[in-house]
C-alpha cells in the first residue's frame, strides 16, 4: 500500500509513502482515488489532510512510466477527483512539491508548507508541459504573469516566497502534519475558497503575451516546451477551464513521445546515475571532513571556493606569502561575486572566507582528509608538490591532482601510498561547472576512487570516470572539435559560417568565438607539448595566429578582430589571408549549416566511439555527461553519443566514410562499426 488513512476527530489524515520521492505511479494513483473515495462517503470527517512520508512531497509523475501508455486512472481525473471531493483537501508539503505533486497540491482546497520546501512545475526540463492542469490552475490562482514564469523555466519557488504569491496559503513552523490539521479545523470555521477550477483567470495587459513570447523564444532557443507551455497558460487564460484542460493535455502527450523530451529524460536518468556508478556498488567511500587545495590560482581558488561551499574546512596553500594573499583574493572576488548574484548572503560569503587557512606550510596538512593540487601544469612542480604531501599527510588521505593533460600516472611516480592517489579534473570556472572527471591510476584502490565519487555529491557536482590518455574524455574530443573546424575553413567555409552553423545546432558558441573567449595560447602549448611526444596535431591556422601573438579577445584579436572593450567578433581581413594561404592546393566547396555540423559533430562521435572502445569511458551515457556539463552540447539533444543513436549509427558511418573519401575525417573506428551491427553502444538510452 502506497497510502494509509487514520482519523484525528473529524480530520482525516492520508499519508503516502512510495520511496525514494513518491512520485505517482499508477499504484499510488489508484491508491489516492481509492482514499478520496472512502473518505467523501465517511459523515464523520469533514476535511483531509494528504502528506508525505520520506524526504518529500509528491516529487511528480513517474518518469519511469513516460515511455509506456497512460494507465488509469489518469493524473488529471486523479487531480479533479480531489478538487471536486465532498470534503476540503489541504496538502501538507515539505521537501518538494513539483510537476505532477504541484498539480494534486492545486487540486486541493489549500497549501500548507514547512518553510524549507519549494513548489514548482519542472517539466519543461524534460522536454514536455504539465499534464495535469498545472497551467489551467495555477494561473487562476496566482495570475498569469508569475504562472508562465513558473511554467516555462521550470524554477521552483521556496514556500516563503510561494506564500507571499499566494500559491501557499499558510507556513508551518512547527510539526507539518499537526499544522496542518490546526489549519484544516480553523478554515472550517470560515467560508472556503472556490477550487480552482471554477475561479477565473486575472487578466493581464494586452502586450503580456507577444512580450513573454518573445523572451521566452530567445532563452529557449530551439527547445520546444517552453513555448508549448506559454501557449497553454495563454489558452487558460483566454478559453474557459476545459477547453484549457483539453489544450494543455492534448500538448502534454504531444511532447512526451517527442525526441526532444526523449533526449531530457535520456538525460534525467543518465545524471541521476552517475554519482552511484555500479562497478562501485558497495564500496564504502572515506569520510571527508577537512580538505586543502594547493595552488591559489584560477583553478585553485575556483575549486577551494566549492569545498567551502560544501561546508568542509579548507587550508589553501601557496608558494610564498603573496601568492598566500592572491590566492585569498581569488577566493574573496569569487564569493563576492556569488553576493552580488544574489546567491549568497554577505555574511555567507564573509563566513566562507573566515573558514579558509591561507599558509606555506606543508605541516598544516597533517590532520586533513583531502588535498586537491593545482599548482602549473608542469611535471616536477606537480611531483615536488606530492612528495611534500607525502612527507606530511596522514597515509589514508586522499591525494588528487586537477592536471589537464599530464599522465597521473607519472604524477604518482614516487608518492607514498599510491593507492590513495588520484585525478580529479574539474573544469573552469571549478565552483559553477558541474562536470567532474574522475581519474584513477593503476594503483587507486576502489574505495579512493569511491570518496572521488562520494566528494562529487557533496559538491554537487557529475561525476564521470575517465581512463588515462591525452586530454581524458572532454578535452579529447574537443581537439578533434577544433581540427575539423580548421579542416572546414581549409576547404571553403569562414570562421563566421562554422560558428553559426554551431550556434545553430545548439551549442552556446561555435569553436572559433570559443577559443577567442578561452585563449588560443593554451592550446598552442598543448601541441607544444604533443610535438615533443612525437605527435602532429592539425592546427596550421591556429599555429599562425599564435606567431602572431593573437591570442583572442585578452590581445584585441584571435579568430576574429575585436574593437577595444568590445567583445563583438568581426571578420579579419588578417585570418582570411592566413586561411587563403594555408587553403592553397586544398579542393574548395560550399558548405551549408547542415554539413558544417556533420564534419564535425560526427568525428567527434568516431573519437567518442575510440574512447568507448579503449575502455577510458565506460558507458556512453557518460560522453553524453561530459559532453553537456563540460562543453554546452544542448541538453535536449541527450549529448553526443544520445544525438548520434538518434541520428541512426548507419547513417553518422555512412557519412564519415563520404567525409573520409574528401579527406575530411577518418573512417568509423571498429567500435563505431560495431555499434552499428548491434544499433546501438550497448547502455541503451532511456
Ligand atoms: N519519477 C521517477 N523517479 C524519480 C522521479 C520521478 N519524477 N524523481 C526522482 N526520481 C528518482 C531518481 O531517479 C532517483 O532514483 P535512484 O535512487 O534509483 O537513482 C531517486 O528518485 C532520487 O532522486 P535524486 O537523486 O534526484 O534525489 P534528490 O533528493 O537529490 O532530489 C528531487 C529529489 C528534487 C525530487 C529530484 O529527484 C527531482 O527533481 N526529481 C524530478 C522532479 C520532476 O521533474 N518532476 C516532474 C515530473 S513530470 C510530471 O510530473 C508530469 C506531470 O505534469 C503530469
Ligand atoms: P594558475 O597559473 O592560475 O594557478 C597556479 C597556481 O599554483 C599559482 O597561483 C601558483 O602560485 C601556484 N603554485 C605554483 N607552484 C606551487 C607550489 N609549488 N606550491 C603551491 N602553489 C604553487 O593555473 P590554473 O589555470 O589554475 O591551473 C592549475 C592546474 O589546473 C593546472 O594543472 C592546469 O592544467 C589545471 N586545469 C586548468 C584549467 C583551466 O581552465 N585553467 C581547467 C582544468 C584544469
Amino acid at each position: 500500500m502506497t497510502v494509509t488513512v487514520k482519523r484525528d476527530g473529524d480530520v482525516a489524515v492520508v499519508t503516502i509513502d512510495n520511496p525514494p520521492v513518491n512520485a505517482l505511479s499508477q499504484t499510488l494513483r489508484q491508491d489516492l482515488w481509492n482514499a478520496v473515495e472512502t473518505l467523501d462517503a465517511d459523515p464523520a470527517v469533514r476535511a483531509v489532510v494528504l502528506v508525505c512520508e520520506g524526504r518529500t512531497f509528491i516529487a511528480g509523475a513517474d518518469v519511469n512510466e513516460f515511455g509506456k501508455p497512460p494507465m488509469s486512472p489518469h493524473l488529471p481525473d486523479l487531480v479533479a477527483r480531489i478538487e471536486t471531493a465532498a470534503k476540503p483537501w489541504v496538502a501538507a508539503i515539505h521537501g518538494n512539491a513539483l510537476g505532477g505533486g504541484l498539480e494534486v497540491a492545486l487540486g486541493c482546497r489549500f497549501r500548507v508548507a514547512v518553510p524549507t520546501a519549494s513548489v514548482g512545475l519542472p517539466e519543461v526540463r524534460l522536454g514536455i508541459v504539465p499534464g495535469a492542469g498545472g497551467t489551467v490552475r495555477l494561473p487562476r490562482l496566482i495570475g498569469p504573469a508569475l504562472a508562465a514564469d513558473m511554467v516555462t523555466t521550470g524554477i521552483p519557488v521556496p514556500a516563503t516566497k510561494a506564500r507571499s504569491q499566494g500559491l501557499i496559503d499558510a507556513i508551518v513552523e512547527g510539526d507539518l502534519e499537526r499544522g496542518a490539521i490546526d489549519f484544516a479545523r480553523a478554515a472550517l470555521d470560515q467560508t472556503l475558497p472556490l477550487p480552482l477550477c471554477e475561479r477565473s483567470v486575472p487578466n493581464v495587459d494586452l502586450t503580456f503575451w507577444e512580450t513573454t513570447r518573445k523572451a521566452v523564444a530567445s532563452r529557449a532557443r530551439r527547445e520546444e516546451a517552453p513555448l508549448r507551455a506559454l501557449a497553454c497558460v495563454r489558452m487558460a487564460a483566454e478559453a474557459d477551464f476545459n477547453t484549457a484542460m483539453a489544450f494543455e493535455r492534448q500538448t502534454f502527450l504531444d511532447l512526451r513521445g517527442s525526441s526532444q523530451a526523449g533526449a531530457l529524460r535520456h538525460v534525467f536518468f543518465a545524471e541521476r546515475a552517475a554519482p552511484r556508478p555500479p562497478e562501485l556498488a558497495g564500496i564504502e567511500p572515506r569520510r571527508i571532513r577537512s580538505a586543502a587545495v594547493i595552488g591559489g590560482g584560477t583553478m585553485g581558488a575556483g575549486i577551494a571556493a566549492a569545498l567551502c561551499e560544501a561546508g568542509l574546512p579548507l587550508t589553501l596553500v601557496e608558494r610564498d606569502s603573496e601568492a598566500v594573499e592572491r590566492g585569498l583574493s581569488n577566493l574573496r572576488t569569487i564569493f563576492d561575486g556569488s553576493v552580488k548574484r544574489g546567491k549568497i548572503s554577505s555574511e555567507t560569503g564573509a563566513a566562507r572566507l573566515s573558514s579558509v587557512t591561507g599558509t606555506t606550510d606543508y605541516g598544516q596538512l597533517a590532520g586533513c582528509d583531502l588535498v586537491i593540487e593545482a599548482v602549473f601544469e608542469d611535471l616536477d612542480v606537480k611531483r615536488e608538490v606530492f612528495s611534500k604531501l607525502s612527507a606530511v599527510c596522514r597515509p589514508d588521505a586522499l591525494l588528487a591532482t586537477n592536471t589537464s593533460y599530464l599522465d597521473p600516472e607519472q604524477i604518482a611516480v614516487g608518492i607514498r601510498h599510491p593507492e590513495r592517489f588520484l585525478g580529479l579534473h574539474f573544469f573552469s570556472p571549478a565552483h559553477v561547472m558541474k562536470l567532474l572527471e574522475i581519474v584513477p591510476t593503476a594503483r587507486t584502490a576502489p574505495a579512493t576512487l569511491a570518496t572521488g565519487f562520494a566528494l562529487a555529491r557533496m559538491l554537487n557536482k557529475i561525476p564521470v570516470r575517465s581512463g588515462i590518455c591525452d586530454g581524458f574524455i572532454g578535452n579529447r574530443i574537443l581537439k578533434v572539435t577544433r581540427a575539423q573546424a580548421e579542416r572546414l575553413l581549409l576547404s571553403g567555409a569562414t570562421p563566421q559560417a562554422v560558428d553559426a552553423a554551431m550556434r545553430a545546432f545548439g551549442l552556446p558558441m561555435g569553436p572559433f568565438e570559443a577559443q577567442d573567449l578561452g585563449g588560443l595560447d593554451i592550446a598552442a602549448f598543448q601541441r607544444r607539448a604533443a610535438r615533443t611526444r612525437g605527435e602532429t596535431p592539425f592546427a596550421p591556422v591556429a599555429e599562425r595566429l599564435c606567431t602572431l601573438e593573437r591570442f583572442g579577445q585578452k590581445s584585441g584579436g584571435g579568430w576574429y578582430d575585436y574593437a577595444k572593450g568590445d567583445r563583438t567578433p568581426k571578420s579579419s581581413e588578417t585570418v582570411a589571408n592566413i586561411i587563403a594561404e594555408e587553403a592553397a592546393g586544398t579542393p574548395q566547396k560550399p558548405w551549408d549549416e547542415a554539413s558544417i555540423v556533420d564534419c564535425i559533430v560526427l568525428p567527434m562521435v568516431n573519437e567518442a566511439s575510440k574512447i568507448l572502445g579503449e575502455k577510458v569511458a565506460l558507458r556512453a551515457a557518460d560522453i553524453d555527461l561530459v559532453e553537456i556539463h563540460g562543453y554546452g552540447f544542448p541538453r535536449w539533444r541527450g549529448g553526443l553519443m544520445h544525438y548520434a543513436q538518434e541520428r541512426g549509427l548507419d547513417e553518422v558511418a555512412a557519412k564519415l566514410d563520404e567525409l573520409a573519401l574528401q579527406g575530411l575525417a577518418d573512417t568509423p573506428c571498429d567500435r563505431l562499426v560495431n555499434a552499428v551491427r548491434a544499433t546501438s553502444y550497448g547502455d541503451e538510452p532511456v
